[in-house]
């Protein structure tokens, strides 16, 4: 199978990859990415060095780029994206262009080349924020949309075209909402790679607001998993939501961070709030486990000591990109 990853040099496109090219060496593998300050190609470069994937440097909003790449393609997985909300709040502008135009130039180019499968990886960001004193209440497939920053509106418009096109024309669309990932590759804006790499140079960890936000944590390579599995299995027009069922507070997080790394709380640093700062996500993943047999395979604790692992390890990876 030719498979057309979008983003491979991000964060869950680099660790997807890897995982593709690991458990089916028989496929093709191309990604296109523009390598905005997000995309690192050195996360790849190891699959393009022996061959196992094909990187082309382009911008998934330029039709000239994308249109020869899905005409080739049996299966596009989408997954470029502007991802940080806090950038999403500085600037709307670029996750509108990226997020919502660039799908849409995919989903044309994959309906004029009667694309055989296309998936659009999306977050429950979409879905907006849960009550923390009610447990009980999770995402599911029926909950409504409600996006609350920029970053998770035009994630949501993007679903909605997806969609769209899987209403109107019959493009074989899947879309998965997946809760908050960390592994390897994930850029030190994000909380838990920023807590390991400030431990790591002796700084002070920032958390916002009260620290009480709660999360629904998953290693990035169970979420690789799930959409491998939805991309080639998932029933066209269907939505499945990912996560592992691992909810934990920032606060209790960063506490696990610092054990670790047998650090104290004086590592920590309260700073005031995010505007519109969505108090917990939480995922119910039971038509993904009873529709496909879909399971995590990694507990919380395991994954985020491999994790820590990993950035003390690589050093040379992270370091380039931190703040002058
Ligand atoms: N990180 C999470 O926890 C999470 C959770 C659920 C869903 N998602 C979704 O998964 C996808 C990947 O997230 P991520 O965390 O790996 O993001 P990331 O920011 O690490 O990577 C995004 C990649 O897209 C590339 N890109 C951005 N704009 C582009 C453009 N116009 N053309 C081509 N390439 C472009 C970047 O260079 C980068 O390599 C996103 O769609 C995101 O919304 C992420």
């Amino acid at each position: 199978m030719r498979i057309l990853v979008t983003g491979g040099a991000g964060f869950i496109g680099a660790n997807l990859l890897r995982l593709l090219s690991n458990e089916h060496p028989e496929d093709h593998l191309t990604t296109i990415d523009a390598l905005t300050y997000a995309g690192h190609r050195e996360s790849v470069r190891d699959l393009e060095k022996s061959k196992k994937l094909r990187f082309v440097h382009a911008d998934i909003r330029s039709r000239e780029a994308v249109d020869p790449l899905v005409k080739e393609s049996d299966l596009v997985i989408h997954l470029a994206a502007e991802s940080h909300v806090d950038r999403s709040i500085s600037d709307a502008m670029p996750f509108l262009e990226t997020n919502v135009l660039g799908t849409g130039v995919l989903l044309e180019a994959a309906r004029r080349h009667d694309l055989a499968r296309f998936h659009l990886v999306s977050t429950d960001e979409v879905m907006g924020s849960l009550p923390l004193d009610r447990p009980e209440v999770k995402f599911d497939r029926r909950t409504p949309y409600d996006p609350r920053s920029p970053y998770a509106a035009s994630k949501a418009a993007a679903d909605h075209l997806a969609r769209a096109y899987f209403h109107t024309y019959r493009l074989p669309v899947t879309i998965s909402n997946c809760s908050n990932n960390f592994g390897p590759y994930h850029h030190p804006e994000k909380l838990i790679p920023l807590a390991i790499t400030h431990l790591l140079r002796g700084k002070r960890v920032p958390i916002y607001g009260d620290g009480k936000n709660v999360r629904d944590w998953i290693y990035v390579e169970d979420h690789g998993r799930a959409v491998d599995l939805v991309a080639r299995k998932g029933t066209p027009g269907e939505t499945y939501l990912i996560g592992a069922e691992c909810e934990r507070s920032n606060n209790e997080v960063v506490h696990q961070i610092l054990k670790i790394l047998g650090k104290g709380g004086e590592s920590l640093e309260y700073v005031p709030d995010r505007p519109g700062h969505d108090r917990r996500y939480a995922i119910d993943p039971s038509f993904l486990r009873d529709s496909l047999g879909w399971k995590p395979r990694y507990s919380f604790e395991e994954s985020l000591r491999r994790t820590v692992e990993w950035y003390v390890q690589n050093r040379a990876w992270w370091e380039p990109l931190l703040p002058p």
